[in-house]
């Protein structure tokens, strides 16, 4: 059967759902709605087989306001609000990584649709490593509990009526996974359009060898007509909001990493590359909530919550602001 993409329409707010969408009557191949945050750049997908209706979230974002330091629920209520319109049974969430750049909207959509929250089973080291990082509570465990289902490397998992196989594809962090369901590949921060390139590498333990191997190796590997979903778009010389591609355009044009790439060529590249780069303004927020599967810091006794956020994570100083050396 042949895949028919449907006309596609740039989406300008999470409160337009609009598509990536594809006919119910095509088999294998899931409905995918697209969601976008223009305040953080992320798309979230909601995939549905449009035989049972079976649906799962991919990457939700809970909005947060920095400077207030106040989130709301505008997103997830969106996406609620749509998913109960066209009837859909949701049946799980997954994070393709604790993210750098916003705040997870998965406890909200769990609470909701009573489904659990999934994301890669290395979760523990990035656990591991912002617990020091935010020198959080011993009690803070570094075991992945937090979330509902821990996904392994290789492993395919029912949702409903979905099958998704969980591809290891780290580097940018080191518990990202891609999630293939049906024909759609769903890359999370590994890999973006051809015109971007691939994910940054110089988040605590990422590693830019390694997602050099995820991508050429691993989603380089998928049929060159997998349709690619990628976590955000920045849209390059202003061009219109874009999401998908295909491992095959990936293969021959992506701007960093094509598959005649050398990977010390990459490497070199992006390293380069990522010290040009500012930190996400959402950084400390996003990872201090993410790390506990999006859940906001538990409220002191004067009913507030408090985030923490260090200074000077690379560089220590003294009290008076002075660069230990
Ligand atoms: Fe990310």
């Amino acid at each position: 059967m042949t895949v028919k993409h449907a006309e596609t329409s740039p989406v300008t707010s999470l409160s337009a759902p609009q598509v990536g969408d594809h006919p119910a009557s095509v088999d294998g191949a899931p409905r995918i709605e697209v969601f976008y945050d223009p305040t953080t750049y992320t798309l979230t997908y909601l995939v549905s087989d449009p035989a049972s209706g079976d649906a799962i979230v991919i990457d939700p974002v809970l909005d947060y306001d920095v400077l207030g330091s106040v989130t709301s629920t505008h997103n997830v209520e969106a996406l609620e609000r749509h998913i109960r319109a066209r009837g859909l049974r949701l049946r799980g969430v997954l994070e393709t990584h604790a993210h750098a750049d916003h705040l997870s909207g998965s406890q909200y959509l769990k609470r909701r649709f009573e489904v659990p929250v999934a994301i890669g089973d290395r979760i523990t080291v990035v656990q591991e490593t912002f617990k020091g990082v935010f020198d959080l509570d011993p009690d803070f465990a570094v075991d992945g509990s937090q979330f509902d289902q821990l996904l392994h490397d290789g492993q395919t998992y029912a949702f409903g009526s979905l099958k998704v196989a969980a591809i290891a594809t780290p580097g940018h962090t080191p518990a990202c996974m891609s999630y293939l369901v049906g024909d759609a590949l769903f890359t999370g921060d590994a890999l973006f359009t051809e015109d971007y390139g691939t994910g940054r590498c110089d988040f605590p333990r990422g590693d830019a060898a390694a997602l050099y191997g995820s991508v050429h190796d691993r989603l380089y590997a998928l049929p060159p007509a997998t349709r690619v979903f990628v976590g955000h778009d920045y849209q390059p010389g202003g061009r219109a909001l874009r999401w998908e591609t295909t491992i095959g355009a990936s293969r021959d044009h992506n701007i960093q990493l094509r598959a005649d790439t050398p990977e010390a060529a990459f490497v070199a590249m992006r390293q380069a590359r990522d010290k040009t780069l500012s930190a996400p303004r959402l950084l400390f927020p996003s990872v201090q909530v993410n790390i506990d599967a999006g859940r906001l810091p538990k409220p002191h006794g004067n009913g507030l919550r408090y985030l923490r956020v260090p200074m000077n994570l690379r560089r220590p100083t003294d009290d008076d602001g002075t660069p230990r050396l």
